[in-house]
């Protein structure tokens, strides 16, 4: 294999032309949105440089025994430097969109618009654009300045609400005439878990308050920001405005009443924290019923600008878990149980997992999963337009040498297409899918020890080798290919 840094050397694998999927490109509308997805902090680096400013993580990282191997974001990926070399590989591999995230520390340090910043997501912007791929833009991908953290308590302190509006003006401003697709924040629930009540990611809170004073604030946030869009950008800009959730879906373990509401609970509690709130302006009943007091009240202005607060959805799915009736945790006092390494169970689905030379930590590869999560929520929230902004598989632990032969990704990628496909002819209004990831990249508490990426990325030169997954999409995303 070649190194890719230079784009003219191109994707192509004969080997990954034999596999026999039955689903191809055409089994999709010709304007699906087929791209990869990235976040600021995992791949930009150049933390030091260019006028930006420390967020919560590069400070969290800072703290002894926060990181599994001890890194930290500082360089990365250096897409920083090396955006135009990653636009072109983009390009060679046929995608049409590319997901990343604005660095408010970047952009808006100490609140005011950094030229070099802007500068710098300006050029990325046309590049892709010049490459025919259309940018859809995270506007908050969990690193929250620093300096907002020790001023004001970060996402428990109301105040954060407006800040947080005046940074996605900012972005709308600077870019709107240029970006069609705007995504408020990524993960809310996963994120809240980790850094307020689990207390494992920063600020490292462990509340089970708040947790829920977290979420509400987020909530409010993205409201304000999509009325602020919705006002004084829409109609010029002419773009959409949606939220990434992560959803997994929730099998009960046995088709029993118990276990069947146990998930039930568990898809409220997490899925719907957030979607109930934007398509509806109010909680899941399940979340009021077993949080009680400590879960926050809307305004009936608050859930009025709630109620419809998405253009789409964007949809971050990886797996599923089994779920069963069980005594309740303490911040999430739903009653229930997940089994994350239901692997075995998983396993008999239809794709073997192993034997291998790394490991797939919480990540079995469920596509049914897939099917039923876009189902289920184009019945019980009235069949949002859905963009996938994340779904991929992880290698741990993986080593160059057995990282490249991904045959899992390809598996992976393969049942979840065929799963998206089918689900869209059963109506689910699905227009686009972003794999998580392009490049292996910074996984947050897990340091440099996940690897999603369809590329290896050689930290020591900065490489990007392609993995035996990236030829199988290149070839896959090939306008005209039939069965492949
Ligand atoms: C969720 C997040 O949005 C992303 O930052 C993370 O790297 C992936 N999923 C994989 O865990």
């Amino acid at each position: 294999l070649c190194s890719l840094r230079v784009a003219s050397c191109g994707i192509a694998s004969p080997a990954a032309q034999k596999l026999n999927t039955g689903i191809s490109r055409l089994s999709f509308p010709k304007d699906f949105i087929f791209g990869t997805s990235s976040a600021a902090a995992q791949y930009e680096g150049a933390a030091a440089e260019g006028g930006r400013k420390p967020s919560i993580w590069d400070h969290w990282c800072t703290l002894p025994d926060k990181i599994d191997d001890g890194s930290n974001p500082s360089i990365t990926m250096d897409q920083y430097h090396r955006y135009k070399e990653d636009v072109r590989l983009l390009s060679d591999l046929g995608v049409n969109a590319y997901r990343f995230s604005i660095s408010w520390t970047r952009l808006f340090p100490d609140g005011r618009v950094n030229p070099e910043g802007l500068a710098y997501y300006n050029s990325l912007i046309n590049s892709l654009l010049e490459h025919g791929i259309k940018p859809f833009i995270t506007i908050y991908h969990w690193d929250l300045p620093q300096a907002l953290q020790e001023s004001m308590g970060g996402w428990t302190n109301k105040e954060i609400v407006d800040k947080y509006v005046e940074f996605a003006d900012i972005c709308f401003a600077a870019f709107g005439d240029r970006v069609k697709h705007w995504i408020t924040f990524n993960e809310p629930c996963h994120s809240l878990k980790y850094c307020y009540a689990e207390g494992i990611w920063p600020p490292g809170v462990k509340s089970d308050t708040e947790v829920y004073i977290a979420g509400h604030n987020t909530l409010l946030a993205h409201a304000a920001a999509v009325k602020r869009y919705r006002e004084k950008y829409q109609a010029k800009q002419g773009g959409k405005i949606g939220i990434s959730l992560d959803g997994f879906w929730y099998e009960p373990v046995y088709q029993i009443p118990q276990d069947v509401a146990a998930s039930y609970r568990a898809l409220d509690f997490n899925l719907g924290w957030f979607l109930s709130p934007v398509v509806y302006g109010y909680y899941p009943e399940t979340m009021r019923a077993n949080v009680g007091g400590r879960l926050p009240h809307f305004t009936e202005e608050e859930a009025r600008n709630l109620m419809g607060s998405i253009d789409f959805l964007g949809l971050n799915y990886y797996t599923s878990m089994y779920v069963k009736d069980s005594p309740s945790d303490i911040w999430q006092p739903a009653g229930y149980n997940t089994d994350m390494r239901a692997k075995t169970l998983f396993d008999v689905d239809g794709i073997p997992i192993g034997p291998k030379a790394y490991e797939t930590s919480w990540l079995s590869i469920v596509p049914w999963g897939f099917y039923k999560l876009l189902n289920y929520i184009k019945k019980e929230y009235n069949n949002p337009t859905i963009f996938v902004t994340e779904n991929g598989f992880n290698q741990v632990h993986a080593p160059y040498k057995d990282s490249m032969d991904d045959n899992e990704r390809i598996q992976y990628l393969t049942g979840h297409y065929t799963n998206m496909a089918q689900a869209i002819r059963d109506g689910a209004d699905v227009q686009g899918h972003f794999i998580w990831s392009f490049l292996d990249c910074w996984e947050w508490k897990s340091g440099y020890t996940n690897h999603f990426g369809l590329f290896y990325v050689d930290r020591n030169t900065q490489d990007r080798l392609p993995k035996k997954s990236a030829y199988w999409v290149k070839n896959f995303l090939k306008p005209d290919r039939g069965l492949i």
